[in-house]
């Protein structure tokens, strides 16, 4: 369960979920698609047990929600999964020493099937298979858009195992489809209760009431500060397992509410900034500039009221407490600390740290977006600065 402590549900959702429902978006239908769903589960049941390593080659939204299900919730078998979503050469090796290829389901995630990094590493690793004289349908999985790009067009030629990922389901809005359950479910995430959570929320995230419409007051809030000049969030979970949530995160409202164009073609060099942080290790680190630097940020704590273990501090003046309190008596000290120093805040609370929590997140940020999208009077859907450089890349290349 998960709840919000921003009281800001100013005016009505009701003009914005018609705004959102015109663009055609998947992202929070998706996950009554129980074909879709059962099809990504079985597959991953059936191959579960038979390979030693699962790699995920895909980058950005390809990538970023499985890192973070892995890191959050690190199932018995999460050491068996890798997920390569950069080309620096070191790290490749890297995953590359640490796997028997003979063993290794490779899964190319891309939704577009065009993307260069993600098309490379392939290459690479479909050399390693060949070279080995291993069958490269047995070796590697496409998840990928149902129509077009390279995968898909390779896919129907040499007879690859697919999974779709919806047309109308943009690369940062897709960790509830095959791209992050897939992975997910081969080590051992219960990737139904994902959508258990994600239900749950979306139905607050459909809610014509204000005050039940959870997406909708985080949005307002992100809104407003922005709008009074805070236009960093800070993303402050007391919890190490949520550092890869906050990456996700950062890649959602970044590359979604960063735009210089609004809906009417005029320039507005529009955008949130999203600066992750860790508590309680960042009071000794960005909490000074939190505290004394621009005040410019909204800081969004995330607390979480019971973590796996219970560790009991062995000392009388620290009067026995447990590391679980001393987490939770620290955020709140922090957060009244910024208070204090009129610094804008904002938590939200899970009560532990689950598939089901998790799926509730995911759906929270993701309909906020929405909403930010629709404040801002942009298109929160495109990328058309990363499309840019994808296409001057390609360019460079021929050029060589
Ligand atoms: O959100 C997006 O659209 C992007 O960040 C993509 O996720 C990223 O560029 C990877 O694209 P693709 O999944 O097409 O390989």
């Amino acid at each position: 369960m998960l709840t919000l402590d921003s009281k800001n549900s100013k005016g009505s959702p009701i003009k914005f979920l018609r705004d959102i429902e015109k663009r055609n978006q998947g992202f929070y239908k998706i996950i009554d698609d129980k074909k879709a769903f059962e099809k990504t589960e079985n597959l991953a049941k059936k191959l579960k047990n038979n390979f030693n390593h699962f790699v995920v080659l895909g980058i950005g939204g390809s990538a970023l929600g499985t890192i973070c299900l892995k890191n959050a919730l690190k199932p018995k078998d999460y050491e068996k999964l890798f997920v390569i979503d950069n080309i620096d050469p070191d790290f490749i090796k890297e995953i590359e020493n640490k796997i028997d290829i003979k063993k290794t389901l490779f899964i190319v995630v891309s939704k577009s099937g065009d993307t260069l990094e993600t098309l490379s590493q392939f290459f690479y690793f479909h050399k390693k298979i060949t070279d080995q004289k291993l069958d490269t349908k047995k070796h590697f999985i496409f998840i990928t858009d149902s129509e077009k790009g390279y995968l898909r067009g390779l896919a129907n030629k040499e007879n690859y195992e697919t999974l779709d990922v919806p047309s109308n389901v943009g690369g940062r809005f897709s960790v509830l489809t095959a791209v992050s359950l897939f992975p997910a479910a081969l080590i051992g995430i219960d990737i139904k209760k994902i959508i258990t959570g994600a239900k749950k929320m979306r139905d607050r995230f459909l809610s014509k009431d204000a005050k039940k419409n959870i997406p909708f007051s985080l949005a307002n809030t992100q809104y407003d500060f922005y709008e009074k000049g805070f236009k960093t969030n800070i993303l402050f979970p007391y919890s190490n397992s949520l550092s890869s949530f906050s990456d996700w995160v950062k890649q959602l409202v970044c590359e979604s509410t960063g735009k210089k164009f609004d809906n009417k073609k005029r320039k507005v060099f529009t955008g949130i900034t999203i600066v992750p942080a860790i508590g309680v290790t960042d009071q000794h680190a960005q909490s000074q500039l939190f505290h004394e630097g621009p005040n410019d940020k909204l800081i969004i704590f995330f607390e979480i009221e019971k973590f796996k273990n219970t560790l009991k501090i062995p000392n009388k003046n620290l009067k026995n407490i447990t590391f679980n309190e001393l987490i939770n008596i620290e955020k709140t000290s922090t957060k009244k600390s910024l208070q204090e120093a009129k610094r804008p805040t904002l938590t939200i609370k899970l009560d532990q740290i689950s598939e089901e929590t998790l799926g509730e997140l995911f759906m929270l940020f993701e309909g906020a977006t929405a909403f930010l999208g629709e404040f801002l009077n942009i298109n929160a859907f495109n990328q058309p600065g990363v499309e840019h450089s994808k296409k001057l890349t390609k360019q460079a290349i021929l050029k060589l």
